[in-house]
């Protein structure tokens, strides 16, 4: 009998199922496309039902449009979106729209937390406390809609409220737990110091499982719902970061990923979650049990590009508009764009920035803006490596994937802005296919995640840096950094005189 796991990527914009055999081939792909709400500058919020009922929708199409029955799917797991605040009553019923990652209300949670805990907190959790993540976000559901707090007995994130639904079984795994910045890393347990100077009920905290260790089997409401069998195996799962650096190959030291997504990342292995960089850089539990990740965020990366072509090309083919560029030259005629749309998270933890394009002229055409669109957000990666660099940490290698490993072009402009070598993937998956590989080793197909991604992961096409370009991009890089302060206070006073006039708003 053939047999498969599947791979269900949750992401912000869609969620992405994926049959894959022992081989480490796709056998088919299905997806469902979810809108994302943003009732208010700041605010991101998704309805959890959407993301089940999307889960549940492409596991149908799996089965019916491809030659996939449901008894050869022998396991499952999960790659999710991190951050966002699932908060369930005690019936296990949601009790607001989740909120996600790239929600940025809670400045004045984080503040209160770095007034009660200061550097204590990073020494437990390896991160400062940031506006996406858990924490800030169950203080302000606290501090905002006391009703809702008083019902909420129990919280998840968005895969494991997926999982839950699918198994009827409460878990978090330990990827995902770190980003909620209430897990102890060094004892691998939630913080009980954190809970109590924040007065969170440790009931609260779902059970830590590993991200490939059984959570359950499909239960009987969901193989109705979906025409699962109940004898699949459903895995932990991880982080979506965690999983995309996996499905990478990202599982031994100073390995270096670069991931666009509507977020974009550059994750570095690690040897030990030690918080050696002071919160700078975010410190996570890798989906392979006991190894560690360090990263840098940017907010808005593909999510740039997708708010660029949706209001200046919206009739335009994606590829078509991003091959444009290369009508443009490195530095885009002088035009340089900052990808804030969202505010910023690395190296800047600011809320209330916001893009910018700067140097326009009326010489400059459409493929200007797209190319510096994609520099602009590759500038800021650059950002995130320039602290890897300053701790003179080692990488001689970047795999590259996600929207910007779909390019040639775009791939080339990381290489020269990198200035080191930069590799894809031969056939890449996404997120979906360290999620895949995760129920694989939970199965025992293979005996160790290296020996997986010896059959699951293939590289591909290296891109090596031009040096002519790469100096290039250094001297403009400069000019780049200069941005974020020349525009901070600019960015704050526009953002207030929206708050102040909200009939402007167009969301
Ligand atoms: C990581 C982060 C994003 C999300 C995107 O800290 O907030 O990369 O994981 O889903």
């Amino acid at each position: 009998m053939k047999e498969y796991v599947l791979g269900v990527d949750l992401g912000t914009s869609a969620v992405k199922v994926s049959a894959v055999d022992r081989a480490g081939h796709i056998a088919a792909q299905e997806s469902f496309d979810y809108p994302l709400s943003q009732p208010q500058p700041g605010y991101s919020e998704q309805n959890p039902d959407e993301w089940v009922n999307g889960t549940a929708v492409a596991i149908v199409r799996l089965v019916l449009n491809h030659d996939i029955k449901p008894e050869e799917i022998a396991g499952i797991s999960y790659s999710g979106q991190m951050h966002g605040l699932v908060l369930l009553d005690a019936q296990h019923k949601v009790l607001r729209p989740a909120m996600l990652w790239n929600d940025t209300r809670t400045t004045a949670q984080c503040q209160e937390i770095n007034k009660k805990m200061g550097e204590h907190f990073i020494e437990i959790t390896g991160n400062r406390p940031l506006e996406g993540f858990t924490l800030p976000k169950l203080l302000w559901v606290k501090e905002n809609e006391p009703n809702i707090w008083a019902q909420a007995k129990t919280f998840l994130l968005p895969k494991d409220y997926v999982r839950y639904r699918m198994t009827d079984k409460l878990a978090i795994d330990y990827s995902d737990a770190t980003g909620t910045v209430m897990l102890d890393i060094k004892q691998g347990q939630w913080s009980q110091e954190i809970l109590d100077t924040f007065d969170i009920p440790t009931s609260m905290c779902p059970p830590l499982i590993d991200s490939v260790a059984e959570a359950g089997n499909v239960s009987e409401a969901f193989s109705i719902f979906s025409g699962l069998h109940q004898t699949t195996k459903v895995f932990g799962g991880a982080a979506d970061n965690a999983a995309a650096a996996l499905g990478a190959g990202i599982i031994s030291p100073n390995m270096v990923l670069c991931s666009i997504g509507t977020s974009g990342v550059i994750l570095k292995h690690e040897v030990s979650a030690a918080a050696k960089y002071h919160g700078v850089l975010q410190m996570e539990d890798h989906a392979v049990t006991g190894q560690s990740y360090s990263m840098g965020v940017t907010l808005a990366a593909g999510y740039s590009l997708n708010w660029f072509k949706r209001t200046f090309a919206p009739h335009e083919d994606f590829t078509e508009l991003v091959s444009e560029a290369s009508q443009s030259a490195v530095g885009a005629n002088g035009l340089l764009f900052t990808p804030y749309i969202m505010g910023e998270r690395t190296p800047y933890a600011d809320a209330n920035i916001r893009g910018a394009f700067i140097g326009v002229d009326g010489t400059q055409e459409r493929h200007d803006f797209t190319r510096a669109v994609l520099e602009g957000i590759v500038f800021s990666f650059r950002d995130i490596l320039d602290i890897y660099d300053a701790q003179h940490q080692t990488y001689d290698t970047i795999v590259s994937v996600g929207g910007g490993a779909k390019s040639p072009l775009w791939l080339q402009i990381q290489a020269d802005v990198f200035d080191t070598p930069v590799v894809r993937l031969e056939n890449e998956q996404g997120p979906g296919m360290g999620a895949a590989m995760l129920a694989a080793v939970g199965l025992g197909w293979f005996a160790s995640f290296a020996d997986c991604a010896k059959v699951f992961v293939h590289y591909g096409v290296t891109y090596t840096p031009n040096a002519e370009n790469s100096e290039r991009y250094r001297t403009l890089h400069r000019i780049y950094r200069q941005i974020y302060q020349q525009t901070q206070s600019v960015s704050a006073q526009l953002l207030d005189y929206r708050r102040a006039n909200p009939s402007v708003t167009t969301d």
